[in-house]
């Protein structure tokens, strides 16, 4: 089959966008240029690989089978150049990151230093809840994935790096806010701010709760950290948050953690990939750099790490 590599691109931008207008602006050639060259690769082919029903563009089942294989091929040449690049002393290359809505608070940061140390890595950095992330990572779109849960179904290589534990926060005026080893039965009937479906923090807050029979009052669900701290302190309820999404508001007295049995729920960060995935060498590098400079991370292992709540 005569395909070139430039079809192959033109091609996979195509699929991404949708839209040969989008394809032709981001590879900087003309439209025409676009349409000329997908009609060749499916001369190609001997088939077509797209199908435009109402002006939106499909994937033929041909044309699927292509990205797939264009993906691989893609992948493998940029494994080849980061090689080469390491052979030659450098590192270079980019790295795709998906990380859940938690890791942001810490992720970032790292990858500051990170860059300063490989000025030649470019980053990609998706934030995304846990279900999506699940399916990134089905659809093998990312080199590695930073997540709390990894998910039983996926044959996966998972590294443990870091504590994540999930507190219970409340309105500093909150009733039991002032007492110790609260009972989790007081939760019942609670007012709660909860995190979207198909958030990992809101699957460990249910099953804890399914486990001790407790049913809350969802009276709001937000998809951001920012806005359920924000919310908690507007007194609309309580909430479970990662202690790495705690920036200041426990110990400047606007929330209070509190001393409910089962909290903090006790989790784990991973850095996961695809069991068979070949790691590039930069996300390899900075896979090896996580696992050490993760461990200078503070982690609040208690309710008392924060002197305010307490005395609040
Ligand atoms: P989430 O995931 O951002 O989807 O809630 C966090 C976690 O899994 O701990």
């Amino acid at each position: 089959m005569q395909v070139t590599l430039h079809q192959l691109k033109v091609f996979k931008t195509v699929a991404q966008h949708g839209s040969f207008t989008r394809a032709a602006e981001e590879l900087e050639i003309t439209q025409p240029t676009v349409s000329s060259q997908i009609k060749q690769l499916a001369k190609a082919v001997g088939m077509p690989l797209f199908e435009q029903i109402s002006k939106q563009l499909y994937l033929t089942d041909a044309g699927q089978e292509l990205l797939n294989t264009c993906k691989d091929i893609f992948e493998r040449l940029d494994r080849f150049e980061m090689k080469i690049a390491d052979f030659k002393g450098t590192k270079q290359g980019n790295l795709r990151l998906c990380v859940v809505t938690t890791a942001k608070y810490f992720i970032p940061k790292l990858l500051g230093k990170f860059c300063q140390k490989y000025p030649g890595i470019d980053i990609s950095l998706a934030v995304t809840n846990h279900h999506k992330l699940n399916h990134r990572m089905h659809n093998n779109q990312d080199d590695l994935y930073i997540l709390s849960q990894p998910p039983a179904d996926l044959d996966l290589q998972a590294q443990s790096f870091l504590e994540n534990p999930l507190v219970l926060l409340a309105p500093t005026d909150h009733p039991l806010a002032q007492q110790k080893n609260i009972p989790i039965q007081a939760l019942d009937g609670e007012t709660f701010i909860m995190r979207e479906p198909g958030s990992g923090t809101r699957q460990a807050v249910e099953m804890l709760f399914d486990q001790h029979k407790i049913a809350v009052r969802v009276r709001l669900e937000l998809g951001s950290n920012e806005a359920i701290k924000q919310a908690i302190a507007g007194g609309l309820g309580l909430s479970v948050i990662s202690t790495h999404a705690l920036t200041g508001e426990v110990s400047n007295g606007e929330v209070v953690i509190l001393d409910v049995q089962g909290f903090p729920i006790r989790r784990r960060w991973y850095a996961t990939y695809l069991n068979g995935k070949q790691l590039s060498v930069v996300a390899q590098a900075f896979l090896d750099y996580l696992l050490i400079e993760s461990q200078k991370i503070p982690v609040a292992k208690k309710a008392s790490d924060y002197p305010m709540a307490i005395s609040a």
